[in-house]
């Protein structure tokens, strides 16, 4: 990072040295994470389906004087994901965190759920943190040295109706996490899971504003979260001082699961 550059203000974590593989970087949460690691100091494989929907990120970390490259693929494809961590590895040579972030929704009520629904759903934000936590923990485990963070949800931890697909694959993600960290633990590799509450993004815009109200009403701190409130922790997570702390869920969310 040039002398001049000026990390993010409220960085305290020190990942300098570091690389940092985030999926589903393109925007939203994934972005404000691979921005955020990259203000701590760690190089960033960003990871999303194109490389020009990549391409704000790394141009975001890049003019603040971080380090960042583009990876294209889809999370859903083993294939995809296994190309990705080679290419990864090649460039930067090891892999010290993982975050397992890209999701997709495809709500509707159970009863009249299509077949492609629930798979593609399933695919993407389970298979998709399967594929990568496989291929990245084999990195890790040569290293002795890992950190894990898998986007689940609210929705894994409490029932959403419209959303059976979605809450199934973030329940999972929560089962997953925990069963990797006790598989990972004695090599020196943590996995936990941060489940966001509302958090504004494309993925929360397309909702009506009855709906939002509704949310809203029942967030005790009667406010949407924002971005960086899960960047805050993932950097948190990925950092020396969570070395102790694997397979545990936490919640950002405003005390909606309170
Ligand atoms: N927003 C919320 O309120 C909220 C709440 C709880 C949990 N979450 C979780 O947080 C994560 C991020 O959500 P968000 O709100 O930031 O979503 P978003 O704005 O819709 O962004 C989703 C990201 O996932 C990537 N992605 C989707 N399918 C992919 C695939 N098959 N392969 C590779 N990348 C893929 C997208 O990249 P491309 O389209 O460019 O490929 C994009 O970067 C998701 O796992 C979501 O379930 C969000």
């Amino acid at each position: 990072m040039p002398a001049d550059a000026i990390p993010h203000s409220g960085c305290t974590v020190d990942l300098t040295g570091q690389v940092a593989l985030v999926t589903g970087a393109s925007r939203g949460i994934g972005r404000a994470i691979a921005e955020r690691l990259a203000a701590c100091g760690a190089t960033v494989a960003a990871v999303a389906r194109s490389v020009d929907g990549l391409a704000g990120t790394i141009e975001a970390i890049r003019s603040a004087g971080g380090t960042a490259e583009a990876f294209a693929g889809s999370v859903a494809s083993s294939e995809d994901v296994s190309r990705i961590v080679s290419e990864v590895e090649a460039k930067f040579e090891k892999v010290h965190v993982l975050v397992n972030n890209a999701g997709i929704t495809k709500d509707g009520l159970m009863l009249r759920m299509e077949d492609e629904a629930f798979r593609d759903v399933l695919e993407t934000n389970l298979f998709g943190a399967f594929y990568f936590t496989r291929a990245v923990g084999a990195v890790m485990m040569r290293q002795r040295y890992g950190r894990i963070v898998n986007i689940s949800s609210v929705a894994g931890l409490m029932g959403n109706p419209g959303q059976a697909n979605y809450s199934a694959s973030k329940a999972g993600l929560i089962g997953f996490t925990r069963t990797v960290a006790r598989e990972l633990a004695t090599r020196n590799i943590t996995v936990n899971a941060v489940a966001p509450g509302f958090i504004e993004t494309d993925m929360t815009d397309v909702l009506p504003d009855k709906v939002k109200d509704v949310v809203k009403d029942h967030v005790p701190m009667k406010k949407f979260g924002q971005v960086d409130d899960i960047a805050d922790l993932v950097c948190y997570l990925s950092g020396p001082g969570a070395r102790y702390l694997t397979g545990q869920v936490i919640a950002v969310d405003g005390g909606m699961t309170a």
